[in-house]
């Protein structure tokens, strides 16, 4: 990957000439679209969120997660990280991983149809995925009119009532990042075909309801015996409900503005990360000043963090707490009620924290994600107390969460294993078999 990543920094662009279509044709690096694009490769710093959480290890333990989760970064990473991570193990994992990482993905799509593609395995077809997020996801063959490259996009946006070809041209240029920027699962009857689960609508309320109709689970939760689901990045749904929404205010509007280059051209800067670069540009009509913005959403952040906290400590307490009642057989029946709050209750604190941005999307739903999270952690709770009073010998083992190691070590991961398994893989299957690696 460092090759690719060197070239593209350079702006010598090495990746043309697929047979099979445009998805790895990148044009020339000299005009600022692609310029601004390949500069996502400079947004390289992450941050070990399981590290600064360590509960996190402990309430997804079973789901993969629990083994290595990181901040977003460049749009130019996302193939090299869901590689590397050591979610995805030793490329056994469905090709669906690679669903929002590359042009490729969509390309193989159209070949296999979308269930053939979830069928193969990331080891099968990560030769394709050449370019990681390319022109080619968001734009026609002209590489300058809007589309939505994934099937499975075009039907969300349909469910949710927003079919992509009625929408006006603003509404269609933040589609093309709700494509990925969304929740999702894996339809296992489908091949583990990707899925996004909006057909009662996108809020975590109807998705959940959705979940349960179906009886659908991600993992059993190891600890508890819950039946988990899992959110992801649910940026598109949350931004839908903002007042920035309402106002037309979308994700290109903050993340990707016009601006002009040496020669004069207006452009559309493709380097996402940059929101607070464009203050006077974009945010100066509705707010009056930057520094207050900003202590603002700093005050919002911490509000969620707190809340946030305070859900992780109860989650975990009434994980640890009906293993215990598990263990010591106590009946399904009685465990059962416990269990779907549990579950509904890490639904919304997932919902709310898995979106990166929601303290600047909309940090109303957020908190009130987390305050539903609250109540149904404590109801779970005080379904626990009379059962464990029932049985005063019981002991109940709560976490050690002292550090990422710490909370890794109580769940049983063996984590020096893991990170063989994963050296091997890119050994043997990756490294010099795979463009760009
Ligand atoms: C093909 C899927 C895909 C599309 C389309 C997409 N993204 Fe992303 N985006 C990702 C992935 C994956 C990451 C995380 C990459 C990583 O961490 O390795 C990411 C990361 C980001 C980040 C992290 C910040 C950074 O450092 O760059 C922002 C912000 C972002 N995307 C905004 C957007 C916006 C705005 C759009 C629409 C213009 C968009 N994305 C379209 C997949 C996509
Ligand atoms: C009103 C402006 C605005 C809109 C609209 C907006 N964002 Fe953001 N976004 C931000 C800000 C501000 C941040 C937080 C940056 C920070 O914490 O400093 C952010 C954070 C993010 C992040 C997390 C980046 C990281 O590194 O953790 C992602 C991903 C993202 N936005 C994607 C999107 C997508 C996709 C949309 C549209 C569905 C969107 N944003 C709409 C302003 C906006
Ligand atoms: C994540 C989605 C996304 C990706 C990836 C992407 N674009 Fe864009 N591009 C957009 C959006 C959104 C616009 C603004 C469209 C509008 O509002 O008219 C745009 C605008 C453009 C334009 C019109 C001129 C301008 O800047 O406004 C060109 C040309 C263009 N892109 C080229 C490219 C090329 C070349 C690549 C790959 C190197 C690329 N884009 C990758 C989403 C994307
Ligand atoms: C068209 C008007 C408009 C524009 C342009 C706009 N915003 Fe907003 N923004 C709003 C409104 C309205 C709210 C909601 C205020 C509230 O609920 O108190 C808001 C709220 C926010 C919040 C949440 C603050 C909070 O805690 O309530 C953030 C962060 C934010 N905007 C960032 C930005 C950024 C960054 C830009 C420019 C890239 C931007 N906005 C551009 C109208 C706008």
């Amino acid at each position: 990957m460092k090759t690719l990543l060197i070239s593209a920094l350079a702006g010598v662009v090495l990746l043309t000439g697929c047979d099979r279509g445009s998805a790895t044709d990148i044009p020339d690096a000299n005009t600022q679209p692609t310029a601004s694009w390949l500069s996502t490769a400079a947004n390289s710093s992450t941050d070990d969120l399981l590290e600064q959480r360590p509960a996190m290890v402990y309430l997804w333990a079973g789901s993969g997660f629990e083994r290595q989760y990181t901040a977003p970064r460049g749009h130019q990473f996302a193939v090299a990280d869901v590689v590397n991570t050591l979610r995805s193990a030793d490329g056994s994992k469905s090709a669906s991983c690679f669903s929002c990482k590359s042009p490729g993905a969509p390309m193989l799509m159209a070949e296999y149809g979308e269930n053939g593609f979830g069928s193969k395995t990331m080891a099968e077809v990560g030769h394709e995925m050449a370019v990681s997020v390319g022109c080619d996801d968001c734009h026609q063959a002209d590489q300058q009119s809007l589309r939505l490259a994934r099937p499975f996009a075009l039907e969300a946006m349909a469910k949710v009532q927003q079919p992509f070809a009625k929408q006006n041209h603003a509404t269609q240029a933040a589609q093309t990042c709700g494509q990925c920027h969304v929740t999702y699962y894996f339809q296992p009857e489908q091949g583990n075909r990707v899925n996004i689960p909006w057909i009662f609508g996108n809020s975590a309320d109807q998705i959940e309801k959705y979940y349960d109709t179906r009886r659908f689970y991600d993992w059993i939760h190891p600890i508890s015996g819950t039946p988990m689901v899992k959110a992801r990045h649910p940026d598109y749904e949350q931004w839908s409900r903002s007042s920035h929404a309402k106002l037309g205010v979308t994700c290109v509007t903050c993340h990707m503005p016009v601006k002009t280059d040496a020669n004069g051209r207006e452009y559309h800067d493709h380097n996402t990360a940059n929101v607070w670069d464009n203050f006077d540009s974009q945010c100066i009509d509705c707010h009056v000043s930057e520094s207050t913005l900003k202590a603002k959403m700093a005050k919002q952040r911490q509000r969620i963090d707190d809340a946030r906290s305070e859900v992780e400590a109860l989650l975990v307490k009434a994980h640890a707490e009906t293993g215990a009642l598990w263990r010591a057989k106590v009946s399904q029946a009685q465990l059962t009620p416990i269990q779907m709050l549990i579950r509904h209750a890490q639904w919304r604190w997932d919902f709310a924290v898995s979106s990166h941005g929601v303290h600047a999307h909309n940090p109303q739903e957020g908190l009130a994600l987390l305050a539903a999270a609250k109540t149904q952690a404590l109801q779970a709770r005080a379904l626990i107390a009379p059962l464990l009073a029932a049985q005063p010998d019981l002991r109940v083992r709560y976490p050690d969460l002292s550090s990422k190691a710490a909370a890794q070590q109580f769940i049983g991961l063996d984590m020096p294993a893991l990170e063989q398994q994963k050296q091997q893989f890119l050994r043997e299957q990756v490294q010099d078999r795979w463009p760009g690696w």
